[in-house]
């Protein structure tokens, strides 16, 4: 599993995590064996949310007497965002997860407390050791300027945004601001929340060839086309230790520049948007 340096911080992180939004829908059996199998193969990076409910409860139980090789991420949602709310929505976090600290706690999406607020919160958290690092999610330029401005460089450890082959809004300018100011992309749902390039489309077509030719998965491909920067990590969700293998696989291949070519033609860029969009 390939690791890259997560933004300011200096934690090395698995470029290839696992989401967990929606696990607690599944059968909880399966959704600790898959959480459990992308741990024994390096997919450390666990993403979750207060808002995912008890998918918190089992990332938590997934990470019984193993929490040490996690890089573990939560979210408050905006409403809680104030200075109090957010102190105590990472309470109730770290709770339902049974840990003490948290490695990165993000701000799910902007919202109408004020960012000063949120911000605050977040640094006192880090001051009082229950989180190592903090972030923001769904941000567009604008309101990562509004960060830098409160917080000032190398505070800010990631945005996560929605990034998929089909959706690489990103790539105008949330990317190169991210780049710019040492920031960690993280690019969530990358299999578009479900909605993958089947095999009979031109895109699917294209991945399949490339997957052929490295003995690998189109899943892993994409996966793997997802983190072709050093900036840039992805977090699928698998409900089954299959799928979380699977997706684990695309943590050491390696594709060549022509390969990346043809996946960029394959599943073009698109104009960019007027807001920056997300699920
Ligand atoms: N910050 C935000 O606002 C935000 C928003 C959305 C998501 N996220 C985070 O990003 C994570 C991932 O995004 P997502 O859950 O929306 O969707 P996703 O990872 O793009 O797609 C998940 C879907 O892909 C399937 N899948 C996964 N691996 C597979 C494999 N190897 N073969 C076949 N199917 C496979 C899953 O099926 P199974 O479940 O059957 O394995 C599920 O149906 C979330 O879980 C969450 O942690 C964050």
């Amino acid at each position: 599993m390939e690791h890259q340096t997560f933004g300011p911080t200096t934690r090395e992180v698995a470029v290839i995590g696992q989401g967990t939004w929606y696990l607690d829908r599944s059968d909880r059996a399966a959704a600790l064996a898959a959480l459990r199998r992308g741990l024994d193969l390096g997919m450390t990076h666990i993403d979750t949310a207060e808002l995912y409910g008890a998918a918190e409860n089992i990332a938590g139980e997934a990470l019984a007497g193993r929490r040490d090789e996690a890089f573990l991420v939560s979210k408050v949602v905006p409403d809680h965002a104030s200075r109090r709310g957010t102190l105590t929505a990472c309470e109730r976090s770290l709770a339902r997860l049974g840990t003490d600290a948290l490695d990165c706690y993000l701000l799910h999406w902007p919202g109408a407390h004020a960012l000063e607020d949120t911000v605050a919160a977040f640094e006192q958290l880090q001051r009082e050791g229950k989180i190592r690092s903090w972030g923001v999610s769904n941000f567009d330029v604008d309101d990562l300027e509004a960060v830098l401005a409160i917080a000032g460089e190398g505070r800010l450890a990631c945005n996560q945004v929605l990034y998929h082959l089909s959706e690489r809004a990103i790539e105008h300018a949330v990317i190169p601001w991210c780049e710019r100011h040492g920031v960690a992309v993280v690019g969530y749902s990358p299999f578009g929340h479900g909605r993958f390039p089947g095999p009979r489309t031109r895109g699917g077509r294209v991945l399949q060839e490339i997957a052929d030719a490295h003995g690998a998965t189109p899943r892993q491909v994409a996966l793997r086309f997802l983190v072709r920067r050093p900036s840039l990590f992805a977090i699928p969700k698998a409900s089954s230790p299959e799928h979380a293998a699977d997706n684990a696989g695309a943590g050491d291949l390696q594709l060549s520049a022509a390969e990346l070519a043809l996946i960029d033609e394959a599943f073009p860029l698109g104009p960019r948007p007027r807001s920056l969009p997300m699920l």
